[in-house]
């Protein structure tokens, strides 16, 4: 089983030797955020940064739909998605790993779908995430020893600003535990093809009005580089159990 790992901040690449798996970024629908790539650490999966090589794609700007269009003609079996976010539930702390089961989409003006005026796709997106994926990854996290609560609710952002309080405090009255920017369209995107996908997200701050003051940009960093190898570890180790169930 091939699975593309798309990372975002916290999960910008993947260890080991890397070979390009694509000629070139290109696709019908505009250039993909890099090339991917698969590493002789981890065979079976396909890396893509979301935000570029060089991290210059704000959430915005990326082209979600030639992303998941080129993993998609790379033949790939299932996507597992790394987002870092906010955490808004009062239980989240800075390093602590989610696995959402649900999304909400606060988006706006990016281009969501593949669907043209000439065809009618309402397909079906009750559970945004696939459950077999979510329960593997929780696996691979409790084998490597990183705690990963499953379930939950991403509501995704249009950035590329943080929330005000107020605005945390409403996605928290609609249900939402961890706030981010970078799952929709791409969730939505992944379902059009038919790819099972499935979110890991790790908690970089607290949301907007939940912690003690600002949200400094150097203090997410710090939590970053702190819980990014923890990270790293888990998705080797689902890698694994994808393809060798225990
Ligand atoms: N809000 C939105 N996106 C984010 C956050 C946040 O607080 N932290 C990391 N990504």
């Amino acid at each position: 089983m091939t699975v593309a790992v798309i990372g975002g901040t916290g999960l910008e690449g993947l260890d080991g030797e890397t070979v390009p798996a694509a000629d070139s970024a290109a696709t019908p629908y505009g250039s993909a955020s890099a090339i991917p790539y698969r590493s002789a650490a981890l065979p079976g999966a396909v890396f893509l940064n979301r935000h570029a090589d060089d991290h210059s794609l704000l959430p915005h700007e990326i082209n979600y739909r030639a992303n998941l269009w080129l993993l998609n003609e790379l033949g790939v079996d299932a996507v597992v998605a790394a987002f870092a976010v906010g955490g808004i539930s009062r239980g989240l702390a800075n390093g602590d790993f989610v696995l959402p089961g649900q999304i909400i989409d606060y988006t706006w003006g990016r281009e969501h779908t593949f669907a043209n005026a000439g065809s009618l796709l309402h397909g079906d997106f009750t559970a945004p995430f696939d459950p077999g994926l979510c329960d593997t990854l929780a696996q691979a996290a409790a084998e490597v020893g990183v705690d990963a609560s499953a379930g939950g609710v991403y509501g995704c952002t249009q950035g590329p600003r943080l929330e005000t309080a107020a605005e945390i405090d409403r996605m928290e009255r609609d249900g939402c535990t961890v706030v981010g920017m970078t799952a929709m369209p791409e969730a939505a995107l992944a379902r059009e093809l038919g790819l099972p996908y499935a979110g890991l997200c790790m908690v970089v701050n607290p949301a907007a009005g939940r912690g003690p003051g600002a949200i400094e940009f150097a203090d997410m960093r710090a939590v970053v580089a702190a819980a990014g190898p923890r990270l790293l570890r888990l998705v080797a180790r689902f890698l694994v159990l994808v393809d060798h169930p225990e």
